[in-house]
């Protein structure tokens, strides 16, 4: 409930401490977001409104948000590789796969995230638990979820994707080689309400005892 409630509030501030984007498409624009619009209305969206662009001053708040999600040890592994001239997204869209390419046709920017190796699950070089780099990944993904949820209390629409080609992003960007490249992320403007996904019964995923 106060974790909740800080949540609403972080996003509340975020709301209100200057948003530049297309005001039209925030989720409320009179009033502070909750954290339940948040994630109510974020949904992975596969058409955008191509007439609309983002800066890159309003990608960098976002980015910001990421570095507040909690990473193994602080390590923050997470990095991110962003695309914002015509040249570079179209470089990017061309390496998602042929659907994701038209689902994210019109997003202003794409997103490259990595991981640096050897941080997250490691002690002094040593391996903590069986996890190893697999907490690297997990802290990716926490990272993005900031991420995606930032750009949805925005009004920003995002779709993350696992198809794609890491050896020819890591050639693009002059990805080293210590980084693991993890999703591409979206980030646009909807042009149309996306589907609804369905979802596991909750007693099919959580256990009380
Ligand atoms: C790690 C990961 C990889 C994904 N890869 C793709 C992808 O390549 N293409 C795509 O259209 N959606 C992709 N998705 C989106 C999922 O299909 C989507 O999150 C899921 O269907 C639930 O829908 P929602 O995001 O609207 O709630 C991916 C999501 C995650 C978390």
């Amino acid at each position: 409930m106060k974790a909740n409630l800080f949540f609403a509030a972080a996003i509340t501030l975020v709301m209100l401490s200057g948003c530049t984007g297309n005001k039209e498409n925030a989720v409320q624009t009179s009033k502070a977001v909750t954290f339940d619009e948040v994630l109510a209305t974020r949904r992975s969206v596969r058409s955008y409104d191509a007439s609309k662009t983002i800066s890159e001053a309003e990608v960098r708040e976002l980015l910001v948000a990421t570095q507040e999600a909690p990473s193994w040890a602080n390590q923050q592994p997470s990095k991110y590789y962003v695309a914002m001239s015509p040249e570079k997204v179209e470089a990017v869209s061309n390496l998602v796969g042929e659907r994701n390419k038209q689902n994210i046709a019109g997003a202003p920017v794409l997103i490259v995230c990595t991981y640096e190796k050897g941080k997250s699950g490691f002690f002094q070089g040593q391996q903590t638990n069986e996890i190893g780099d697999g907490w690297g990944a997990y802290d990716n993904g926490l990272s993005n979820a900031y991420f995606i949820l930032a750009a949805r209390a925005k009004g920003y629409d995002t779709l993350i994707m696992g198809m794609r080609d890491s050896d020819e992003l890591r050639k693009l960007f002059n990805i080293p080689a210590n980084e693991e490249v993890m999703a591409v992320i979206s980030l646009g403007y909807r042009a149309s309400e996306p589907n609804q996904p369905t979802h596991r019964p909750l007693d099919e995923i959580a256990q009380f005892s």
